[in-house]
């Protein structure tokens, strides 16, 4: 088991906690309160992953996305791009954007990114805080390829292996490159997959 992946097991149990069966909340480190110092092992471990690969751009979904995409393209050298919720108010002409069904939340949002900062030669990595049905990662697909810009794979911190995302996204020919995998929450207790 790779180190990353046994300090992230270790901060779950000890910081983390199961609300129901579906959601893992990591508010303390993850997506209320960040560890900077912790988050930087997890963009290191990432663009370890994908060193080799060619990267030309890191991905990310706003809001909780954003570290782990940073601190992985401080370490691959190039940029981070977001994708965002929110469209501006100003200056919404010159995106691309696509519907996506958020499962968790129940709901529909408009994703949009600038056609300023990706084109058909950029060869991107996806990266984001959870893995759940895929729903996000699919939509950041569809406007990766609106942009005519290929992608090496995706990478998150914690996926939810009893939802189908990453099946999914493996069916697409995706590297699909988890740091650490939830095969169940029941009676309050977090099960790790291995
Ligand atoms: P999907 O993209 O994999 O299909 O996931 P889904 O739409 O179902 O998830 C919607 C939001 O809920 C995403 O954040 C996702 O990261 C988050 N989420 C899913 N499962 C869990 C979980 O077990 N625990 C936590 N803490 N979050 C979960 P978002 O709406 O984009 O929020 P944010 O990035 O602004 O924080």
């Amino acid at each position: 088991m790779e180190e990353i992946t046994k300090l992230l097991q270790e901060k779950i149990l000890t910081e983390g906690s199961a609300k129901g069966s579906e959601i893992l909340k990591v508010d303390s480190f993850i997506n209320h309160q960040v560890d900077p110092a912790f988050m930087d092992l997890i963009g290191k471990a990432i663009a370890d992953h994908f060193s080799q690969q060619g990267i030309t751009k890191v991905v990310t979904i706003e809001s909780s996305g954003i570290a782990p995409a940073l601190l992985c393209a401080k370490y691959l050298g190039v940029p981070m791009v977001i994708m965002k919720k929110q469209p501006s108010a100003i200056l919404n002409d010159h995106l691309y954007h696509t519907e996506i069904t958020s499962f968790t939340k129940k709901t529909k949002y408009e994703l949009t990114m600038s056609m300023d900062y990706m084109n058909e030669n950029d060869h991107v990595l996806i990266v984001d805080d959870f893995l759940a049905n895929g729903e996000a990662a699919t939509g950041a697909m569809r406007l990766i390829r609106q942009a005519h810009a290929t992608i090496a794979g995706i990478s998150v911190i914690i996926e939810k292996s009893f939802q189908p995302g990453h099946e999914k996204l493996e069916a697409q020919g995706l590297d699909v490159y988890p740091l650490v995998q939830i095969a169940a929450l029941e009676d309050g207790k977090i099960f790790f997959k291995d």
